[in-house]
């Protein structure tokens, strides 16, 4: 079993890794002193596949369970479903000693993390992630959230787990899109800090995508993991370091909503994102032309990555106002210097941010 600790103080947690590590929950619940009563959370994919035996894990550590189970999918972080899981858990009797457990990808996580940051003023909970994205990327730094219909992410918290844990044995029944969507996640760590990390996925693509090596996911993982939890301990809210995070975003997240969040997966919109702002940095002279290729090579062994035909620049644009990262009209971007070093551009033009993205219409319009 691997651990690695995200330092914040008092609020500082564990992040356990390893291959078929579910089957000893009930022994980490028990270490942690988690209260007996638990909310679990998660949808209705997730449920069929790792749910039942969760569940039954901890029911035999005598743990006292209500289920939640959403629909699978973006929209589950709305503030309907929240209303929903707020009407279940008061009629269950969840009180401030229970805690939420969070079984799922990102969409669970980010909304059970929502749920119990503001539920009582806050209740402690355990993230047990089944994406590559989750495991790599939205199960760590406590950032916890939901979508409005104008934004992503628009409402949420800082809120940190009581702990993480990542099997990456559940890798195994995850589909392909859903895994490219996790290794452009798992590549942004290269991109913007790491260049061997960067050659080290590049080189393993191929088994990466057939799964043949778990041990490989099991590593990949754990450095993600490190990488990110490094830098939360730096810069837990977000002031400074942290930004560095949302390389691909703001044109990702908007390519999500002008698609109605339907379209894509969250990883496959950050990957767009990249490739708009790896075209900027090598335009804006920060990046060489060797290194834009190698990126670019990168990103071409992912098959069918594009945009529909009836989305127009201003589509994306519009909706790139309501990111976060958008403040006095101007916004931070992340650009980068080489393969693993990235500057911070406060106050960029929007101009450049439209160039960027009329690159990618151009490039990968269907
Ligand atoms: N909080 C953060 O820091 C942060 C960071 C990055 C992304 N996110 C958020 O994460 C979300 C995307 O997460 P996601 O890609 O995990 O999406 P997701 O939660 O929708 O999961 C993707 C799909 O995989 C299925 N699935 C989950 N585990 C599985 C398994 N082991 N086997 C088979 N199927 C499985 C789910 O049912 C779903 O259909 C977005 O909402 C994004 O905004 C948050």
């Amino acid at each position: 079993l691997r651990e690695i600790a995200v330092d914040l103080g008092k609020k500082t947690y564990p992040i356990y890794i390893g291959i078929g590590i579910l089957d000893t929950i009930g022994t980490l619940f028990c270490h942690h002193k988690i209260s007996k009563k638990l909310v679990l959370i998660t949808d209705e994919t997730v449920k069929n596949l790792y749910a039942e035996k969760v569940i039954k894990i901890l029911e035999d550590s005598n743990f006292l369970i209500t289920e939640i189970v959403v629909p699978v999918g973006e929209n589950s972080k709305s503030l309907e479903i929240v209303d929903s899981v707020f009407e279940r858990i008061i009629n269950a009797r969840i009180d401030r000693e229970s805690s939420i457990v969070a079984l799922g990808g990102g969409v669970i996580g980010d909304l059970s993390g929502f749920i119990a940051a503001t539920y009582m003023r806050g209740i402690s909970y355990v993230q047990i992630p089944t994406t590559l994205l989750a495991q790599t990327d939205s199960s760590v730094g406590g950032k916890v959230g939901i979508n409005h219909r104008l934004g992503k992410n628009l409402i949420g918290a800082f809120y940190q787990p009581k702990f993480v844990i990542i099997d990456a044995e559940v890798l195994k029944t995850l589909d392909q899109r859903d895994l490219i969507s996790g290794l452009g996640e798992v590549i942004k760590y290269g991109l913007i800090g790491d260049k061997n990390f960067f050659k080290k996925v590049s080189d393993n693509f191929d088994d990466l995508l057939n799964k043949s090596n778990l041990s490989l996911y099991e590593e990949i993982i754990d450095h993600c993991c490190r990488i990110k939890a490094k830098i939360v301990a730096e810069d837990e809210k977000e002031s400074g370091l942290r930004k560095i995070l949302n390389f691909g975003h703001t044109i990702g997240h908007a390519l999500e909503a002008a698609t109605n969040y339907e379209y894509y997966r969250h990883g496959e919109a950050v990957i767009l994102g990249m490739i708009a702002i790896n075209w900027l940095s090598y335009e804006l002279n920060l990046l060489s032309q060797n290194e834009f290729n190698q990126i670019n090579a990168f990103f071409d062994m992912f098959p069918n990555l594009n945009i529909p035909a009836e989305i127009f620049l201003k589509d994306i644009l519009e909706k790139t106002y309501f990111d976060k990262k958008f403040t006095n009209n101007k916004i931070c971007l992340i650009l980068l210097k080489e393969i693993g070093e990235t500057i911070i551009l406060e106050n960029f033009e929007e101009r450049n941010l439209m160039y960027a993205i009329n690159y990618l219409l151009k490039e990968r319009q269907q």
